[in-house]
Order: structure tokens, then C-alpha cells, then sequence
């Protein structure tokens, strides 16, 4: 995994949101829409503000592999660049004359499924977030009339976006040492996570949702699109990067196709 090229990416992207000025413009929206709009944001904010205390831990586990080397300061950054986010949420439930949580059921259970099982485990759940915020930022971007929430939405946009591509780096350095078989039970279980992810989410914002014109069912749909898009391009790789081990397996000397049931490749 190129972690020197995230450590670069989040060192001067995370920066950005420190200062990004936001319109100084009081909020316009009418009631209807600034109420549901202003809880929904601070459930998102309360999700992106942990201390990646857990995470940082699981890290530390696999800091001696060769293949992700950096992979924890990367990771550290990374936390850093959430915390951002909290913070520019913030400033956007305050804009919205909103309140901040200091807790959340869905966000309770969000944090109690993350340390559930090990670190492949921690990152997927949170890739799981990340999938449903590409399109909740991506809706609030697109149809909120307010110019501070759709400000600090297309810069989350842009950063989760970065952030779906920096966990799918670090998924496949995983997925690829298991078998074809184990990829496919893989699959399914993030699969469904991720629908029940969605499912929940979708309902428990309906309001905010309906406010912006989007029915939950329609929300559902564009999350069902992004998840397939982000699976689509890590099954890619995973595939050819299984087409460059077989191809190096058959330019081994001693290699030959009548001993191929002998000697197989480690992902066939
Ligand atoms: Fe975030
Ligand atoms: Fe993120």
C-alpha cells in the first residue's frame, strides 16, 4: 500500500478544513426544513467526532507488516482529518440554530459494531459510513439551498470521497491473501451490513430526507449505487492483481502447465 501518498494527501488536505471560510450569510431556511435538517447534521457530526482511540489500537497490530508500512501514521492522520469534519459540522448545526449531541442510538450502535470483530472489521463498518455520508453529503450539496451547508457538504464530500479510496487501498492488501471463496463471503456480509446500514439511516433522517425532496426508498437506492461502484473497483484489482500472480507463477522456471494442479497460486 502507498501510505507515503495518503500521509502527503491528509497532511495538507486536512489543513484546508481548518480554515475553510464558510459564507457569512444567518440562515434562511424555513422551520420545516432548518429543524430536521440541524438534528440530522449533528447525528452525522456526533459519528465523525471518536478519538480513534480503538482504531489507532488495531493498527498497531499489523505496524510490522512490510506491505503497509506507514499504514499508522496514515491512519492517525486520517482520524485527525474526521475530526475536522466534527468540527466543521459543528459549525454548520450552530449555523442552523441546532444543538449538538452528546449521544445518538444509531451512533451508539455505529461504535459497538466497529470493535466487534478485529481491524479489517473497524475499517469496514467505518467504510460502511463513509458509503452512506458519500451520499448524504452528496443530496445535501445538491438540493440544500443554505450556502454554509453546502459549503461545508461538498467539502466532505470531496474528503470522504478521498477517504472511500484510502480504505479501499488498505482492503485490498488484505482481501488479496484470501481465497476466492473467503472474497465472496466477504462480499456478502459487508453487502449486507451495508443495506441494513442504509436502511436504518434512511429512516431514522426521513425527516431531514423529505425536507430535501428525497423519498428514504430513493436514498436507499443511491447507497445500494455507491456501495456497487466502490465494490465494482476493489473486485478489479483484487482481479488483477490475481491475473499478475498467475502470469508470474507461469514465468517461474520449472513452471508448466502439467504441474499446474501441483503448484497453484496462493489466491486461486
Ligand atoms: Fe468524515
Ligand atoms: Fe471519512
Amino acid at each position: 500500500m502507498n501510505t507515503q501518498k495518503w500521509i502527503t494527501h491528509f497532511e495538507s488536505n486536512t489543513r484546508l478544513n481548518h480554515d475553510l471560510p464558510l459564507p457569512d450569510e444567518p440562515c434562511t431556511l424555513p422551520d420545516h426544513v432548518r429543524i430536521p435538517l440541524a438534528k440530522s447534521l449533528a447525528t452525522f457530526q456526533l459519528g465523525e467526532s471518536g478519538g480513534g482511540t480503538r482504531l489507532r489500537r488495531y493498527t498497531r497490530s499489523i505496524a510490522t507488516l512490510e506491505n503497509l508500512r506507514g499504514y499508522q501514521r496514515a491512519v492517525d492522520l486520517f482520524v485527525a482529518e474526521e475530526q475536522s469534519h466534527a468540527a466543521l459540522l459543528a459549525r454548520a448545526v450552530t449555523h442552523l440554530h441546532g444543538a449538538l449531541l452528546r449521544k445518538q442510538w444509531t451512533n451508539s450502535i455505529f461504535r459497538w459494531l466497529r470493535d466487534l470483530v478485529n481491524l479489517e472489521f473497524n475499517i469496514q463498518v467505518l467504510l460502511t459510513a463513509e458509503l452512506i455520508a458519500e451520499v448524504y453529503f452528496g443530496l445535501l450539496a445538491l438540493r440544500c439551498s443554505d450556502p454554509v451547508v453546502q459549503t461545508v457538504a461538498k467539502k466532505l464530500l470531496r474528503d470522504e470521497m478521498g477517504h472511500l479510496s484510502f480504505q479501499r487501498d488498505f482492503l485490498f492488501e488484505r482481501l488479496k491473501t484470501l481465497t476466492p471463496a473467503m472474497q465472496r463471503l466477504w462480499r456478502w456480509q459487508f453487502q449486507l451490513i451495508h443495506l441494513g446500514t442504509a436502511f436504518v439511516v434512511a429512516w431514522d433522517h426521513r425527516d431531514c430526507l423529505h425536507s430535501l425532496g428525497v423519498t428514504p426508498a430513493d436514498f436507499r437506492s443511491r447507497a445500494v449505487r455507491c456501495w456497487n461502484v466502490f465494490q465494482t473497483r476493489l473486485e478489479r484489482r483484487l482481479r488483477e492483481f490475481d491475473a499478475q500472480d498467475r502470469q508470474a507463477l507461469v514465468s517461474t522456471p520449472g513452471y508448466s502447465r502439467s504441474n499446474s494442479a501441483v503448484i497453484q497460486s496462493p489466491t486461486s
